[in-house]
C-alpha cells in the first residue's frame, strides 16, 4: 500500500497509509472503534474502493487474486442452538461457500484423489489450530475460543498466500488471546503466510508480531514494534497521553489505549482508569 485513502459513505475514513507486508510476516491492525480497521481489509479485498494512492495485492490489483487470500470477517459466536459441526464448517471454506448451501464437495462422486487431498487438507488444518478434539463437535457448543480456531482453520484450508482475519480475538480472555497469536505466528511460519489481523488490545499479541498498523483519527502509524511502539508515537497518534513499559523480562507494555477499555463498546471518556 502506498499512500491510500478510502471513503465509505462519502466520508474519508482514513489516508495516507502506507505498508508491505512480506510472505511468513505477521501483521497486527490496530485502533479503536470506527477507524477503519475492517474497511482496511476490505480495500485490500477490492470491496471498498480506494480514493487515492496504490494497492497492489499478490502481484495485481485489489480483489483481482482474491482467491488466493483467506478471509475471516468481523462476526459474533455463532449460537448455541447452530448443529453443524466445526469440521463441516471449516470444510465450507474448501469451496469458497461461506454461508450458503454446503456443496457436497467431500462427497465420493468427485474424483478419488481430490477427495483424498481435501481429506487429508481439513484433518491438517484442524491439527494446525488444534481443534482435533472438538472438531466432530457442533460449533454452537464450542467455546468462543475453539470457534475461533475453527473458524481460523477455514480461513487457511484453501493454503491462502494472505490470511485476513477481522478481530478473531474477540471476546477472548487475554491468555486465549496470547495462545492464538502464537498459534497464527506459527501458521505463518509453517505456511509461509502473509497474515493481518484486526485487534484490539496490543498488549497481549505484542511478543507475536512483526509489525504493527494503527489507525486512528484519520491517519496510520506503521513499522516494526520496536519503532511504533513508544510514548510519543503513540500519544500523538491518539492525541492523549499512552506511556510504554517495560516489564522485568523486557517485554513491552502499553498503558493508557483509550480503545480497550470498555471492552468494544464506544469507550467513555468517565469510562474508569485505563487499563
Ligand atoms: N456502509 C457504511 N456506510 C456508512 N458508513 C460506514 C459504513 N460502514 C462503515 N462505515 C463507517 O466507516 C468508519 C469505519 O468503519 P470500520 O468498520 O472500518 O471501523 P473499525 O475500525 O473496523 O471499527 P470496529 O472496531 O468497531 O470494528 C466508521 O465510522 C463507520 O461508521
Ligand atoms: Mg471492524
Amino acid at each position: 500500500m502506498r499512500g491510500i485513502a478510502a471513503a465509505v459513505g462519502g466520508r474519508q475514513v482514513w489516508s495516507d497509509v502506507s505498508l508491505d507486508v512480506e510472505p511468513g510476516q505477521f501483521v497486527a491492525v490496530l485502533g479503536p472503534n470506527g477507524a477503519g480497521k475492517s474497511t482496511l481489509l476490505k480495500a485490500i479485498l477490492g470491496l471498498t474502493p480506494i480514493t487515492a494512492g496504490t494497492v497492489e495485492v499478490l502481484g495485481g490489483r485489489a480483489g483481482r487474486r482474491n482467491a488466493g487470500i483467506g478471509y475471516l470477517p468481523q462476526r459474533r459466536a455463532f449460537d448455541a442452538s447452530v448443529r453443524i459441526r466445526g469440521l463441516d464448517i471449516v470444510r465450507l471454506g474448501l469451496d469458497g461457500a461461506r454461508w450458503g448451501i454446503p456443496v457436497p464437495l467431500l462427497s465420493r462422486s468427485i474424483a478419488p484423489q481430490r477427495y483424498a487431498a481435501a481429506r487429508q487438507r481439513l484433518r491438517e488444518v484442524i491439527e494446525l489450530v488444534g481443534a482435533s478434539a472438538y472438531a466432530h463437535r457442533p460449533i454452537g457448543q464450542c467455546s468462543g475460543g475453539e470457534q475461533q480456531r475453527l473458524l481460523i482453520a477455514q480461513a487457511l484450508v484453501r493454503r491462502p498466500r494472505l490470511l485476513l482475519l477481522d478481530e478473531p480475538l474477540d471476546s477472548l480472555d487475554v491468555p486465549s488471546q496470547a495462545g492464538i497469536s502464537a498459534l497464527i505466528r506459527d501458521i505463518c511460519r509453517q505456511e509461509k503466510v502473509a497474515v493481518m489481523m484486526v485487534a484490539h488490545d496490543v498488549n497481549p499479541i505484542l511478543p507475536y508480531l512483526d509489525r504493527l498498523l494503527y489507525l486512528a483519527r484519520g491517519t496510520a502509524l506503521s513499522g516494526p514494534p520496536e519503532e511504533v511502539i513508544t510514548g510519543e508515537k503513540l500519544s500523538a497518534l491518539y492525541g492523549i497521553r499512552i506511556e510504554v513499559l517495560r516489564d522485568s523480562t523486557g517485554r513491552l507494555v502499553v498503558v493508557g489505549q483509550p480503545d480497550i477499555a470498555a471492552g468494544h463498546a464506544p469507550t467513555e471518556p468517565d469510562a474508569g482508569p485505563p487499563r
